[in-house]
Parts: C-alpha cells; structure tokens; sequence
C-alpha cells in the first residue's frame, strides 16, 4: 500500500510509462505497472518526472536586490562590483532574509529544491551570514540550501577576511569558499587556494571556490586547486566555479590541466547566463564566448554542472530561478546540440549538482526521498526546448507547487483551437 503513485511517468533515463509509489515520503517502487493502489493517484499521462532541479552556483545574498541602490547601467561585471559595494553598507539582515525567502518561494514553484549560495564574508559585521543561517534552517522543510564562505574581496587581498571567512565557518558554513583570481598576485592567489584547501581539511568541509573567472588564458589556480586537492585527500571534495579563463588558454596546456582535474576529483561548475554576458567585454571582435570548456570537460570525465549565479542583483537585471533557462543557454554557448549532449544539459541541472553538494537520497529510485517535479514535456530535451511548465513540485512526497499547464486558444480558420507545442512523434519532417 502507497500513500501517493504517480502512474505513466517517463523517467529522464529514457524509461517510459513507469509508476512511482510513495510511501512515508519515500520513493518505495518504480516500476512498469504497480498493482498496487493508493488514496492520493497522480496521473503523469507519459509526462517527464525528475527529481528535482539543483542549483550548484548561486549568490542569495545579494538575489532579488535589483535596482538598490540603483540600477548597472553599463551591466559590466566592474560597474556590478563597485554596485555590490555602495549596497553592502545598506544592508539590513531583514531586508537579506526577506529577498532570500522570496527567492526560494520562486525557486520552488520552478521545481528547484536544492540550492548552493556563496556569502560574502568580508563584512566584519557577517550580517549576510547570519541572514542566510537564519534562511537555511527556515527553508529547510522545503529546500536544502548550502553556503560558502566567500571571500568576494579575497581571502588575502581584504584586511579581516581571512578571520571572518573562520568565523562564518565556525557559525555553521558549509563549505569553504575563495576567489584566487582576485588576489594581488598569482602567488597570492595560490597561496590563498593553499591555505583555504587546508582550513577545509582541517574541518572537513567540502571547497568551492570561484576559479579563473576572467579572459586571461595565463591564469592558473585551477592548476593549484587540483594538486591540492591530491595534497590533502580531499578528491571528490572540491570544486572549481566558472573557469571561464579555461575558454582562453592554450590548448596543450588544457590537454595537460584536465587529466589533473580528473585525477584529483575536482568538479566544475559553469555559469552560462553569467560568463557569456559577463566574459569577453574587453575584446572587440571576434569576441569570446567566456563559458569554460563544457564538452571537453565532460569528455574527460570531470563532473560538470551549470549554476545560474545570480538573479536580480547587482550583476545581472534578469532571471527567474528556471534551471531549464539556465540549460538551454549552456547548451547554445557550449554547442551541446548532440543527442546524448542536450541529455547532459539535463544532467548539469539536476544529478551532477546533486553529487557535487554531496545530497542524500536524491534520485528516483526506492529508498530515495520523494522530492519530484512532473514537467509539461516528454523527455528532458523537449523540457528544455520549451523551459517547461512545472506542473506539479512535490518534496517528500507532499505537493509543494503546482502551475497551469501553458496553452494557448487559436482563432484561426481552419486550424486546431489549441496549440500544441510538443513533438509530433511518428511525424516525418
Ligand atoms: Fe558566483
């Protein structure tokens, strides 16, 4: 006996019209057809149902703030800082947690159920990480949301942030974070990645840090992380976010960098709305894309996933929480086009992220918790195609979102009176 089944599902595997028991908020069956009933029977009618979108790259403490004090008009990343630092001092923790809980409200009507956000550290006052400790035991009954000690002004390079970064820790932050590329020099930028890998193992925390975010095809702390990583047993441990200078550097040296990556079990994380709007403002043209080297990565191995990094913020006016917009454009920036390419688009969303925060019991599978999204859409290339509709978002097996399935009426002579954007299977083109 289930308390809920889901009926006709296709599974983002490829598996089609599979029923899903759930029991005690717990997947407890997958399979063709439960004999089984249940009093709550959800029909997927051979809709997608995933387990739910994760976010692995993400600024909460400065999301939904466009416009204070005023507006990036020049929408650079330089105009964004300097933007960052006339809002930090106006800071309120109400006004932090206010914008964080709005957030996760529209984080979860999108199906995304799991969230890592880096937090500036380099305010003494750690206002921003009291807000958001206070925002992840809030959330916690619907949304598992990680933080980073983030060092925005590095680790080194801003007086006190190294002493706030250990107090940020030591008032329950996750993970270690750092921003190498942002320190005086390239020494300092690996003397910094070496002694924040050594604070994590220390305490045994998981890294990621903001890597190489730049065009300089000479910046190097990937290279560091990924050997400290192997220093000090933290494989699996450490990620690096953005590498977008990866995009410029020469290509016998990346042949030789993602071996390394691989062998140190370092993860990688793109940002494609950020790094393709972001990357590449100071060429003319042609002008570089910025996004790190997404297929190549993957190829060799190394887990890859897209984070959408900001929205609404100091950095970028736009945004919505749709990890699906977020997929499509690292499937365009990258020319991910190919079959099993635009599946790991998917994967980049949603199972890669997952690993990458280490999350427990995610998946649909028995024994996993039931935290599902039904999509308006067949497969997880049509649900990208079309960024598509949430129809239901449910977290241990309790409905959490629910959204109308987009349609359209047609007025037109001789045509259907609803337009169907989904693919017409068995049709020959
Ligand atoms: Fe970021």
């Amino acid at each position: 006996m289930f308390d809920t089944i889901l009926r006709h599902c296709n599974l983002p595997d490829g598996r089609t019209d599979v029923d899903i028991g759930i029991s005690a908020g717990r997947i407890t069956a997958v399979e063709p057809r439960l004999a089984a009933t249940a009093g709550d029977e959800i029909d997927a009618a051979g809709q997608l149902v995933s387990p739910p979108f994760v976010d692995a790259h993400f600024h909460m403490d400065s999301t939904l703030s466009y416009g204070l004090p005023r507006v990036n008009q020049s929408g650079t990343l330089l105009e964004g800082i300097a933007l960052w630092g006339e809002l930090k001092p106006l800071l309120t923790q109400d006004a932090i947690v206010e914008r964080a809980l709005a957030y996760c409200d529209w984080a979860v009507a999108k199906g995304l159920l799991a969230i890592r956000s880096h937090v500036d550290v380099c305010d003494p006052r750690l206002l921003a990480t009291e807000a958001l400790l206070h925002v992840r035991d809030r959330v916690k009954p619907y949304l598992d949301l990680q933080l980073v000690a983030f060092p925005q002004d590095g680790a080194l390079r801003a007086p006190g942030a190294l002493d706030n970064l250990r107090r940020a820790l030591d008032m329950g932050v996750d993970v270690v974070g750092g921003i190498p590329h942002f320190e005086r020099t390239m020494t300092d930028g690996a003397a910094s990645v070496k002694l924040l890998c050594e604070e994590a193992a220390q305490r045994g925390l998981r890294v990621d840090m903001h890597c190489d975010e730049s065009d300089d095809p000479m910046s190097r702390h990937i290279e560091t992380l990924a050997s400290e990583s192997v220093r000090l047993g933290l494989q699996g441990w450490v990620t690096g976010s953005h590498l977008t200078s990866m995009h410029s550097m020469d290509n016998y040296y990346v042949s030789k960098l993602l071996p390394l990556m691989r062998e140190a079990g370092v993860a990688a994380i793109a940002n494609p709305l950020i790094n393709i709007t972001l990357q590449g403002r100071h060429d003319t043209y042609p002008k570089r894309r910025g996004m790190t080297r997404v297929p190549e990565l993957l190829a060799a191995g190394i887990p890859v996933a897209f984070g959408h990094d900001c929205v609404m913020d100091p950095w970028y006016g736009l945004g919505s929480g749709d990890m699906l917009e977020v997929a499509h454009m690292g499937l365009h920036v990258a020319q991910m086009t190919g079959q099993d390419a635009m599946r790991a688009c998917f994967r980049a969303v949603t199972e890669t992220p997952a690993a990458i925060l280490g999350l427990d019991g995610y998946g649909v599978a028995p024994g996993c918790r039931a935290d599902l999204v039904l999509l308006q859409a067949r497969d997880p290339v049509e649900a990208i195609r079309l960024r598509a509709t949430r129809l239901l978002v449910m977290r241990a097996g309790k409905v959490v979102a629910r959204t109308a399935p987009a349609t359209a009426t047609l007025s037109l002579p001789g045509r259907p009176a609803e337009v169907d954007f989904g693919l017409h299977r068995g049709q020959v083109f």
